[in-house]
């Protein structure tokens, strides 16, 4: 497999989850509320899998290693769309503790981050899946791919330890 297989494979479940968020949107919007336990779960996902462990390894393996190749720069164009998504989560994260601590006007940041959130990854995905992905592989020999393939599979080992970790650090404090 080539190191950007699991990527794609990630994207399709990354896919499944905004589809969701798509429906519950479409449910907030007509009724003009939110649901904040879903919120949270959607932010996990969104943090963790989409972010630290999908976009995490695009960032520090696949887009390290084109960075030392003669390419455009179109991996810094689709890392500045990484950042974006992590200040729009942000700002989601907080407009759903003030609607839960009881600010009802929270909720028309809520509904505008969550439309932005459901409109950006299917549009980055794509970018990433039919434009970047493929043609970036040229730029790569065979030891070089599995190499990439190799670090990826142990990123993702070591991920599920350190946020574990993180969890139960933050718990003490
Ligand atoms: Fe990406
Ligand atoms: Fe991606």
């Amino acid at each position: 497999m080539m190191p950007i297989g699991p990527l794609m494979i990630e994207h399709r479940l990354i896919e499944r989850m905004i589809e969701v968020m798509k429906r519950q949107l479409k449910r907030w919007e007509r009724e003009g509320k939110a649901d904040p336990s879903f919120i949270e779960t959607a932010v996990d996902f969104i943090r963790t899998y989409a972010d630290r462990c999908h976009h995490g390894k695009e960032e520090d393996i696949l887009f390290r290693e084109l960075s030392e190749k003669p390419t455009s720069s179109d991996h810094t164009r689709i890392m500045e769309e990484h950042s974006w998504g992590r200040e729009t989560t942000g700002r989601l994260v907080e407009a759903n503790e003030a609607y839960r601590n009881g600010d009802a006007e929270a909720v028309s940041t809520i509904l505008e981050c969550v439309k932005a959130l459901v409109e950006f990854y299917p549009k980055h995905i794509e970018k990433e899946d039919r434009y970047f992905f493929l043609p970036i592989m040229d730029y790569f020999s065979k030891e070089e791919k599995d190499a990439m393939l190799k670090e990826e599979y142990e990123f993702d080992r070591v991920l599920i330890h350190e946020i574990y970790r993180d969890k139960a650090t933050k718990a003490e404090e």
